[in-house]
Order: structure tokens, then sequence, then C-alpha cells
């Protein structure tokens, strides 16, 4: 069997992409139910760079699945520095279950993968931040009950990992994607390619802007994240100035639907990406998203390794059934 590895939103297929998030709604009515890493079997999680929601849900996600997280900080592995991907991933892979990293060339997610014979997840690179998304389209599923023909604005710093991801996982949904951001932080005609051939196949729509306004117009769901990224701390007056037409403020909500939700990664700038009156209003859902990371990551995890061939027969069973029923 293959290995299955979750790099960027495209490596589940629509289909699969509706399975997780099945399984993931059935994982939050049922925490405990499907302990795939019982033993406790190892799950090494890898930060290059810091975190305080991907880190702690992951460790309380792993623990709740039976397994023993093993948290490694930036600075603490030989990893990437000392010591190669490739010879890592060898070592790695025969003394634990899962391999979850947060860093930031893709290409390093890619050779991890291409290394290792257990499950790799992204969590976070340069490029995507999948696993986020995964728990945005949940809450989003949650609160209008539907993907599929939903409209999703997002408005800020275009080029980033959140705009590749929604561009990518919102097409994967079948939904109309669209993204709005100043010439020059649009995303690359690589990641708008890959989208628009994957809504191709899912009815999906992606529409790349940069007119906030048409974006928004009547918009089911509003996203946006920080403009300032991580290392990009330096630029942090320039990019005040470059982003602030794309603010989500209650004027701009005003264009979405009057159901619009809105949704932000966090950690959150109030008065900068967004106003505190919509981040802290009651249209804002940002709260079941990052919960979500939980039960999302949780339900990728129980279903990478069933799909890899590397779970009991008990977690395939209950896998099978949740992600074919949902709720
Ligand atoms: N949204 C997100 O990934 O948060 P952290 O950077 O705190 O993990």
């Amino acid at each position: 069997m293959t290995t299955r590895h979750f790099l960027s939103d495209l490596d589940l297929s629509p289909e699969e992409l509706t399975r997780v998030l099945n399984l993931a709604d059935w994982m939050k009515a049922n925490p405990y139910a499907i302990a795939p890493l019982q033993g406790p079997q190892t799950a090494a999680v890898f930060f290059d760079k810091t975190s305080t929601r991907t880190r702690i849900s992951f460790a309380a996600g792993i623990a709740a699945l039976g397994g023993s997280p093993l948290i490694i900080s930036p600075g603490e592995s030989q990893l990437g520095h000392k010591e190669s991907i490739a010879d890592t991933a060898r070592v790695l892979d025969r003394q634990v279950s899962l391999i979850v990293w947060r860093t930031y060339e893709q290409a390093g997610l890619e050779e991890m993968a291409q290394f290792s014979s257990v499950p790799v997840i992204n969590a976070l690179s340069d490029d995507y931040h999948p696993c986020q998304l995964l728990a945005d389209l949940q809450a989003v599923r949650e609160k209008l009950g539907t993907l599929a023909g939903r409209s999703l604005a997002y408005l800020g710093d275009a080029a980033n990992n959140m705009a590749n991801s929604y561009l990518l996982a919102g097409a994967n949904a079948g939904m109309d994607v669209r993204i709005a951001g100043p010439q020059g932080h649009l995303p690359s005609r690589e990641v708008v390619r890959a989208a628009e051939e994957r809504a191709a196949q899912t009815g999906g729509r992606v529409t790349i802007t940069t007119d906030p306004a048409e974006a928004l117009q009547g918009a089911d769901a509003v996203a946006t994240d920080t403009w300032v990224s991580m290392g990009q701390e330096d630029e942090k007056a320039q990019r005040m100035r470059l982003f602030g037409d794309y603010q989500i403020s209650a004027g701009a909500m005003a264009l979405a639907a009057r159901h619009a939700v809105v949704l932000h990664c966090l950690p959150a700038y109030r008065g900068a990406e967004i106003t505190a009156e919509v981040l802290d209003g009651e249209q804002s859902i940002i709260w079941d998203e990052a919960e979500n990371r939980l039960h999302a990551q949780k339900a990728l995890m129980a279903w990478l390794l069933v799909e890899s061939g590397q779970a009991d027969q008990t977690t395939e069973r209950l896998v099978r059934e949740a992600e074919a029923a949902g709720l």
C-alpha cells in the first residue's frame, strides 16, 4: 500500500476532502472513539517557526488518538542544518508513526515525504497551510450547511500561504473563491492554474482581483490573514499602507451576504487586517475555526493512517463508517 501524505490542499481529491470533513464532524462529537495511535505510538511534530494553535492542536490531537506527541521546537534537532532531510526521514520512520512539520520550503516537506514510509503532514510552509483550511472548511460547513456553490472572499496579502490554500481548498470543495489583494501581491500563475483545474472538476470558480468590492459582493464567507507574516517584521510600516484598502471592517462586511461568516486563522491584529468590531462580532466564527484545528487534524491523521494501511482493524472500520455517514 502506498503511504499517503498531506503536503498541499490538493493532496486530497474532492471526494476525499468530503470524507475527511465528515470524519472530523464525527470525531468532534465522539472525541475518544478512534485511537489509531494507541500503544502509545509516537508522532513527531517539528517546528522551524513559532506556533500556538498548531502546536497545541497537534499535541492534544495525538494524545486523544491514543498516541504520544514528540514536539521538537525550533533549533532543537539536527534537521536541515546538521543532517539532511532524507537521513532524518530514514531514522524517523523506524521510530514514529507520523511526521508533522512546520517549515519554510515546500520542497523540504516533499523530500521528507519521499524518504518516509509513514505519513508526513504539512503544518504550514511558505506556500501552503492545508491543515488550517480543513478547520476553516469544517467551520463554514457547520455554520452554512454546505460548501459547494458557496462564495468565499479572501482579502489582504494574496500572495501568502493562506491565500494559496484558500484558493486550492476552496476550489477542491466546489466553492466560488475570490482572492483580492494589491498588484504585486496576488497568487502565482501556477497556483491559480492548479485551482482553476480543480474548480473545473468540482463546479467551483476562481476570481483573482485587485478590487476588494468585487471579491466581497454577496460573499457567504469572508477571510483574511495577518499583513505581516513571520519573517516580514522589518516591512511592517510599508505593508500596513500597502494593504490598507483590504481591511475587513463593518463597511466591507456590508458588501457581503447578510448571513456571511468571518474567518481568520489567527493570530489576528485588531485594527490592521480586521477591525475589532468584526473580529469580535456576531458574524465571526474564528473560535470555532480555531477549535476545529483539533478535530480536523485528528480526522486527517486517522484517515492518512487508514489509507496508508498503517491502522488497526477497529480504527479502519470506525473511520470508514464515520467518513461515509458524517453526522
Ligand atoms: N493559525 C495558526 O497556524 O496558528 P499558529 O501559528 O499559532 O500555529
